[in-house]
């Protein structure tokens, strides 16, 4: 038995989550008595005690500056508790927190509203959209995140892309940027839960790692002095494997492009009577296209 929101009103919430493949434990959590629900709107404790909530993510994130890591772990250290092993992937802190660049602006371009950025960090994108009219949301686990994404002008809520969100079925379109295939450590189940964000014929657009990698790992956050949050899965997809990952949860690919070494895929998800598209948009994905 789960426990739910509100009794009746979690009903059709809660195996939505799990045919997303959620397991039962999260879903509890995440439907304790102050869980973000319409009628209360207080934050989760799901997302207090999201790994992206711990220092140095925080820290760095409210001075705008790194360095800062993700540390791979090894996944069998991790199991025994043994000493930390593993190399460190920089995040980008500069960057996100700087105005959108060549390579953003590139994703910017593509955008049809409305536009929900998932994981937006201190959102540069949900800001530069709507400057430029196009409505737009971020959604992010992190407070400082959201704070910072509202002081530039954005709108933005404190949201698992897993929790119940705004306008379900109804987003033009779905950003994915900077890494954030890898929220969850899996990619399937991600791509998945996106797929019932958008509206049918709305698209995503997700950033790849640059090198050809399709890997799942734990890593944690960590900062230049060894400073660092707990541990969480994660992955790591460039496009190939991005490409099959969107073919394995029905979405449809539309486009590639790189800019500045960062690589983008557009995906479509199908609208009624759109199946037969397949074939020629797999042929349009197998080349890189404009910038
Ligand atoms: C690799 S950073 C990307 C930063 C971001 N795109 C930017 O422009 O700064 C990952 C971001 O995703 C957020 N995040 C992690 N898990 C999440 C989840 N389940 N739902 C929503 N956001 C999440 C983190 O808090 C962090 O801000």
């Amino acid at each position: 038995m789960l426990p739910c929101l509100d009794g009746a009103q979690a009903l059709p919430w809660v195996p939505d989550r799990l045919a997303h493949g959620r397991r039962a434990t999260d879903i509890a959590a995440a439907a304790q008595p102050d869980a973000p629900t319409p009628a209360t709107g207080r934050p989760a404790p799901a997302q207090r005690r999201d790994p992206w909530t711990d220092q140095p993510y925080a820290h760095a994130l409210r001075t705008g500056s790194g360095p800062l890591f993700l540390r791979r772990l090894s996944p069998s250290d991790a199991a025994q508790g043994a000493g930390w092993r593993g190399d460190l992937l920089p995040l980008d802190v500069e960057r996100w927190c700087a105005l959108p660049d060549a390579a953003d602006s590139s994703v910017l371009r593509r955008c049809a509203g409305p536009v929900l950025d998932a994981g937006c960090g201190p959102g540069r994108l949900v800001a530069a959209l709507t400057a430029r009219g196009v409505p737009a949301l971020g959604i992010d686990v992190s407070p400082t995140a959201v704070a910072r994404t509202r002081r530039l002008g954005g709108r933005a809520v404190r949201r698992s892309v897993f929790d119940r969100l705004p306008q379900e079925g109804r987003w033009g379109t779905v950003l994915l940027m900077d890494g954030n295939i890898g929220i969850g450590g899996d990619p399937i189940g991600l791509l998945d839960r996106l797929r019932t964000l958008v509206a049918p014929g709305g698209r995503l657009l997700a950033e790849a790692a640059p090198h050809d990698v399709d890997e799942r790992l734990t890593v944690r956050v960590e900062d230049a002095r060894g400073r660092h949050g707990r541990p969480f899965p994660w992955a790591r997809l460039g496009t190939n494997a991005l490409l099959h990952a969107a073919d394995a949860t029905g979405w449809l690919p539309a486009g590639r492009w790189a800019v500045d070494g960062r690589p983008f895929v557009a995906l479509h998800r199908p609208g009624p009577g759109r199946h037969d598209q397949h074939a020629t948009l797999a042929a349009l994905a197998a080349r890189p296209g404009r910038r």
